[in-house]
């Protein structure tokens, strides 16, 4: 059984460490608070241990009366792998505590790509990250793009180019201090967005061009897709691959699925906990072949879909399974992801 410490219990660690504790394979160790706020009782309420980042902060939880273990260098001599879900940029101030301590572990995307050996998506390059000491999980956009231009490059054998809009949420739900409000936002304004060249760090071959605007929106992200293709492939194609490839979702605005606030809507239907949605829906009447162009509209769940990556990404790391299908497959089951 691996024991996984999650530093930084926010929007992803808290995800990471729920993930974690349905695996059949590994367990949570504890989990890193700064403060004493509602998310660390909550941790506390699920039977995380809770640990603070330092002494200095440890402090704090004991006058605040909350059971606090340690500071994050127990949790690492308790751990086999750290997962840092911290805010980006503080993973890279992290990085000499785990060198020194000897210990694995997993940055997010926030932090940039020089961070890590390698950066990670299972269905992409799982095998470059076995027995790894240090990995980077792309982020939440880079993942929903790896997913299904790598299910197209895998099954079509390759894609001659590939041009992006991405339409980025502002802030996520739960953060009321960040906009847009009323506005449309060029960001970065430059192009290629860093998106682009993120997934060159997972296919490292691809013309990819990407440019990028943030709307006034929490739920989602959503791409519009323009694939160039190598090989021929029909409409009815690419919806068969997308239906049978893990953590791709195909949803339909004929079925009243016509915006990403249905997808959430869907999301909570089907009793998804905090209504997340870890695989990327992709509208099916938006799929469309003309000639040697793919046309396609996906949404990405920015909260949820980089949370199998991590688990699998400790698998690879820790060196649980070599294969990338037996890993995607025990962790869908475990977080009951099933396919279209
Ligand atoms: N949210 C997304 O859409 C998304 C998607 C994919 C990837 N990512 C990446 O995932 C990483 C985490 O993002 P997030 O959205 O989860 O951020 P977040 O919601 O702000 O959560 C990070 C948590 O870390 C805690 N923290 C702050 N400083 C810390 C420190 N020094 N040590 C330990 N914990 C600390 C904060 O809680 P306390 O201060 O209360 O302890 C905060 O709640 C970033 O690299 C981000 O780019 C985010």
């Amino acid at each position: 059984m691996i024991l996984v410490g999650i530093n930084g219990y926010g929007t992803i660690g808290k995800r990471v460490a729920d993930a974690v504790s349905m695996q059949p394979d590994m367990n949570v160790a504890g989990v890193v608070k700064t403060r004493p706020t509602h998310e660390a009782k909550h941790a506390i309420k699920s039977n995380y241990g809770l640990y603070a980042n330092n002494r200095e902060n440890m402090q704090k939880f004991i006058e605040a009366d909350m059971a606090v273990l340690g500071t994050l260098e127990d949790l690492i001599d308790k751990s086999d792998i750290i997962v840092d879900c911290t805010p980006g940029k503080i993973g890279a101030a992290n990085k000499p505590l785990y060198v020194s301590k000897g210990i694995k572990a997993i940055f997010q995307g926030g932090e940039k790509p020089d961070i890590a050996e390698v950066s990670f998506n299972s269905q992409g390059n799982y095998k470059e990250c076995i027995g790894k000491d240090y990995a980077r999980v792309v982020s939440c956009n880079t993942t929903g793009l790896c997913r299904t231009l790598g299910a197209i490059e895998q099954a079509f054998g390759g894609i001659r180019k590939t041009r992006i809009t991405l339409i980025r949420r502002g802030p996520d739900p739960g953060n009321s201090s960040k906009g847009p409000v009323n506005a449309i936002v060029p960001n970065p304004v430059t192009v290629p967005s860093h998106h682009g060249p993120d997934v060159n760090t997972i296919f490292p071959d691809m013309d990819i061009m990407t440019s990028a605007v943030v709307v006034p929106t929490t739920l989602m992200h959503l791409h519009t897709m323009i694939v160039e293709l190598k090989n021929p492939a029909t409409t009815g194609d690419i919806i068969k691959l997308f239906k049978n490839t893990p953590r791709i979702i195909l949803v339909r605005a004929s079925e009243g699925i016509a915006s990403t606030a249905e997808i959430m809507e869907h999301a909570r239907d089907i009793g998804r906990k905090r209504g997340d949605l870890n695989e990327i829906a992709v509208w099916e009447e938006s799929i469309n072949v003309v000639g040697n162009e793919l046309f396609y509209i996906q949404a990405i769940h920015q909260e949820s879909d980089v949370v199998p990556e991590n688990i699998d990404c400790i698998r690879a790391m820790c060196g649980l399974t070599q294969n990338a299908s037996e890993s995607i497959a025990m962790t869908d089951k475990a977080l009951g992801l099933t396919m279209n």
